[in-house]
């Protein structure tokens, strides 16, 4: 029995979770654990009626579940910031969850815009340091407002956070990966501080890991390369910033955001599982979202839950569903509608 928050937020968020947990249900009959799912309204609307992001108390129920399942964070109507550094990135960083697990992975028959290339050459994992860099908060105004002023953002680099999250990508790598690559995204070139730091301790930790190759890259060569031979990448770990934007551009080479999934984690600890994609306000009530991403994001929690075999039968079913049902992965042009869709991978499984 996993006791499991169920965070819809905002937009289409409800429509992913309510897609992810029914596939969840499905598995739960079929491979004999049980799901405690307890719902939470947290998000724009409870924002906008009484003020409220993420009371404490929540905070503290949440810690008592052995997992988050998160629909999507970002309302039309709050402004940039508030639910996103107050609700997500609290949440990331209250609990800890110091790695941000996201597979790169382009199944049989899915369109990739990614010319020649298939699912032999696009399957590769990016571990995204989550608590730290860009992210931390660190910095501030000066001379708000006037013709002087200065904004500082600062990136936070902490031994103890580079090499937990190094050593998660090390032992990652060697405990799940086939060709035990380990690539290092970073900018020693410019980023001189951060990612001498990074390097460092990449290559101290290394020997350690004699089997895994490792590997380094600026990472705007990994953008072109992520593009021209994705092949060449089994799994790449790197800072918070860079972890955001290459995993937009790896959700782009598999398929879409209506397949990218990510766990938020902390080993042994609660952990939050999320489709990657926003709140796609556009998109919100209508029904013709893609809920893959939330079903694979409910995979991947499984999978943290130590259901494997649970978790690998719900990918094949989503792959199996991707290439033989589905006409796109876009929100619109699936040739089903949502709930159809989640329909269609309970049913294979
Ligand atoms: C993501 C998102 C978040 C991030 C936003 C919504 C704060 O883009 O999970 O990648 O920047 O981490
Ligand atoms: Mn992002």
């Amino acid at each position: 029995m996993y006791k499991i928050a169920v965070l819809p937020g905002d937009g289409t968020g409800t429509e992913q979770v309510q897609a992810g947990m029914r596939v969840l249900e499905a598995a739960q009959d079929k491979f004999g654990f049980k799901l405690d799912p307890v719902q939470y309204d947290l998000g724009g609307e409870r924002y906008m009626r009484t003020g409220e992001v993420l009371p404490e108390s929540v905070l503290k129920e949440l810690k008592q579940f052995d997992a988050i399942f998160l629909g999507a964070i970002g309302h039309p109507d709050v402004k940039p910031g508030i639910l996103e550094k107050g609700l997500l990135l609290k949440l990331r960083f209250e609990l800890d969850l110091y790695i941000n697990l996201r597979p790169v992975k382009l199944y049989p028959g899915v369109f990739t815009p990614v010319k020649d290339k298939g699912p032999e050459d696009i399957d590769f994992v990016v571990v995204r340091e989550n608590t730290e860099g860009l992210y931390s908060g660190a910095g501030g105004f000066l001379r708000k407002g006037t013709p002087q002023e200065v904004a500082v953002q600062e990136s936070v680099n902490t031994r103890f956070g580079v090499e937990r999250c190094l050593r998660y990508a090390f032992d990652y790598c060697r405990a799940k990966r086939r060709r035990k690559k380990l690539t290092l995204c970073g900018k020693t070139n410019v980023l001189t501080y951060a990612f001498d730091l990074w390097e460092r301790t990449f290559s101290e930790i290394g020997p350690a890991y004699p089997e895994v190759e490792r590997d380094y890259a600026h990472v705007d060569a990994i953008c072109m390369w992520m593009v021209k031979n994705p092949e060449w990448f089994d799994v790449i770990v790197t800072d918070n910033m860079f972890g955001d934007i290459i995993t937009d551009l790896g959700a782009m080479i598999q398929g879409g955001m209506g397949i990218a999934a990510g766990g938020n984690l902390h080993p042994g600890r609660v952990s939050m599982f999320e489709p990657i994609g926003g709140s796609a306000p556009k998109y919100t009530g209508k029904g013709i979202i893609n809920p893959m991403a939330s079903i694979c994001a409910g995979a991947m929690m499984l999978d943290f839950l130590g259901q494997t075999e649970a978790s690998e039968k719900i990918e094949q079913a989503v792959a199996e569903i991707c290439s033989t049902r589905l006409k796109s992965l876009n929100a619109g042009e699936m040739g089903y509608s949502t709930t159809e869709v989640s329909e269609l991978v309970a049913e294979r499984l």
